[in-house]
């Protein structure tokens, strides 16, 4: 086999760079080790800043976000019995982010490449990348049905997240890894049941962190710091309602939180990590495979799609013979995935209770958070963050 660029995993990554390429006339394999349904179920993000929504939509791939998705024009901040609203539109000059779930992001690529004839190996295994500091790197696969293949590539993309084989093709001696493990994890839910606000609402309480998402009109996603070892056995339903009640919890208000039957259940722990550079000869990686960030703030999938947006045009440049854009492609990348570490670590400390830890920081904390939504300033960089920043610029991926 044959083709320009060599894809390994059907994530978010891996699929909108393939589309990205294919919109510049350039040919990709993508190599999944899981099934096609796998990947259309797997519950993870869902929000989308407007960079990641307009590059979407360039590329053509925003019918269903734009009939779907739900546009927010900020957030609430809840702790010490308050709750705030932290309003990006007048803060930021009009921007928003948009509700819509990385599963349906999937599911709408995997849909678009399929039907343009793109190649997508779904169900591979013993996902193999070489020769990576050539110019014919080659990527191996056994496919589906049993059969072997070689596939001599321009380029090679590791969009395999970080349990993938890309990142390790790298000698270690070249990588700087830079980490942090964080006491706590979160425990996610999705609820057929409407949610109880209109926009997000990111509590801190005495207990831990709870944040109430949506994924649409009829269903709810919520989530609770948990200990990061605990057994997902010691949350049965009740028990997380009744923790989610108490966290949400706005006596006096009127609010109501409202409940329903639980669809899906699941732990993830938190890190944040970072590894660089993002490239090795023609190996070139993109999303988690080189970063990961911790859930708050709803930075992964974002950081994601803004990789393959510098990659796309860094790849079409490189196979015509310009390598200036794909020597700049790490740095240009990380200085994004900086700025959304620093957020992430910023939005989890701010929010979590940190066990073990003493009355001075939980004043600190207390501080922080008051000063968030009482100054416009702190406000501010909340909100321009959190929309994203740099802000990814119109015509980021496509070819103009
Ligand atoms: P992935 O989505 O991980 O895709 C990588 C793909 O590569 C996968 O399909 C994998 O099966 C495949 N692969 C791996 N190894 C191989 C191999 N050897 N051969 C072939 N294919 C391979 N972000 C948020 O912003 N908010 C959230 O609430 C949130 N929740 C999350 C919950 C979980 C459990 C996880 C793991 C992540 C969560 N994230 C969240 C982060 C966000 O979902 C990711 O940042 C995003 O999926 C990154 O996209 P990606 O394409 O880089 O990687
Ligand atoms: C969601 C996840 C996040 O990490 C976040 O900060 C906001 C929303 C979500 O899954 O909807």
């Amino acid at each position: 086999m044959r083709t320009q660029v060599g894809i390994v995993g059907a994530g978010p990554a891996g699929l909108l760079l393939s589309h990205l390429l294919a919109l510049r006339g350039i040919d990709s394999v993508v190599v999944e080790v899981r099934s096609r349904a796998y990947c259309e179920a797997r519950q993870r993000a869902g929000v989308l800043e407007d960079g990641s929504v307009r590059l979407l939509r360039e590329a053509g791939l925003a019918g269903r976000l734009d009939r779907q998705g739900l546009e927010h024009g900020g957030i609430y901040l809840q702790f010490a019995g308050e709750r705030h609203h932290i309003d990006f539109r007048a803060l930021t000059g009009g921007r928003t982010v948009t509700v819509f779930a990385q599963t349906e992001v999937v599911r709408d690529l995997i849909a678009q490449r399929l039907a343009a004839g793109g190649a997508v190996h779904f169900d591979a295994s013993d996902t193999e990348v070489g020769h990576l500091t050539s110019d014919r790197p080659v990527l191996r696969f056994t496919d589906a049905a049993g059969a072997r293949h070689e596939v001599a590539c321009d380029a090679i993309a590791g969009c395999d997240g970080f349990h993938g084989i890309c990142r390790p093709a790298i000698p270690a001696d070249l990588l700087t890894v830079r980490q942090r493990g964080y006491p706590y994890a979160w425990l996610g839910i999705l609820a057929d049941v409407p949610p109880s606000t209109d926009e997000l609402i990111y509590a801190h309480h005495r207990n831990g962190f709870a944040l109430h998402s949506l994924r649409g009109p009829t269903i709810s996603r919520l989530y609770l710091q948990v200990d990061p070892d605990e057994p997902i056995e010691n949350w049965p339903d009740d028990r997380i309602w009744d923790e989610l009640q108490c966290r949400f919890e706005l006596p006096g208000s009127g609010w109501a939180l409202k409940q329903g039957p639980v669809l899906d259940k699941g732990i993830t722990p938190m890190r944040s990590f970072v590894s660089a550079p993002m490239r090795y000869g023609r190996l070139f990686l993109a999303g988690d495979a080189a970063h990961i960030v911790p859930p708050t703030g709803a930075k992964g999938l974002n950081l994601a799609m803004a990789d393959v947006a510098v990659l796309a045009p860094a790849l079409d440049a490189l196979l015509r013979g310009d390598s200036r854009l794909a020597d700049a492609y790490s740095a240009t990348c990380l200085n994004r995935v900086w700025r959304s570490t620093h957020f992430s670590w910023w939005m989890t400390t701010m929010l979590h209770r940190t066990p073990g830890a003493d009355d001075m920081a939980a004043e600190l904390q207390l501080s922080q958070l008051r000063y968030v939504v009482s100054s416009r300033a702190a406000a501010t960089s909340l909100a321009e963050n959190y929309t994203g920043y740099p802000a990814l610029p119109a015509g980021a991926g496509p070819a103009r």
